[in-house]
């Protein structure tokens, strides 16, 4: 599963570089380095009502205090 966090100035001031280094920690504590890839992107144009997040070919908008719940449900479910 390749998940990708925009890390644009939109997003940044939203909250991505929270939400990147929650997925990293969560990757590592439930050991999911091999099933999942991680990466940073510059501006995917839909900047505006939170952090873009896109998981494989699939953007999600959320907010950088759901990212827990998002990578429950969006993530470790779909593995
Ligand atoms: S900065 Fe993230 S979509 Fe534009």
């Amino acid at each position: 599963m390749k998940i990708t966090i925009c890390v644009g100035s939109t997003c940044h001031l939203l909250g991505s570089k929270k939400v990147v280094d929650r997925f990293k920690e969560l990757v590592e504590e439930k050991n999911l380095g091999d099933q999942v890839s991680l990466s940073g992107k510059f501006c995917m144009g839909k900047c505006g009502e939170g952090v873009c997040v896109s998981i494989d070919d699939t953007t999600h908008i959320i907010q950088a205090d759901q990212a827990d719940e998002f990578f429950e449900k969006e993530i470790l479910a779909k593995l």
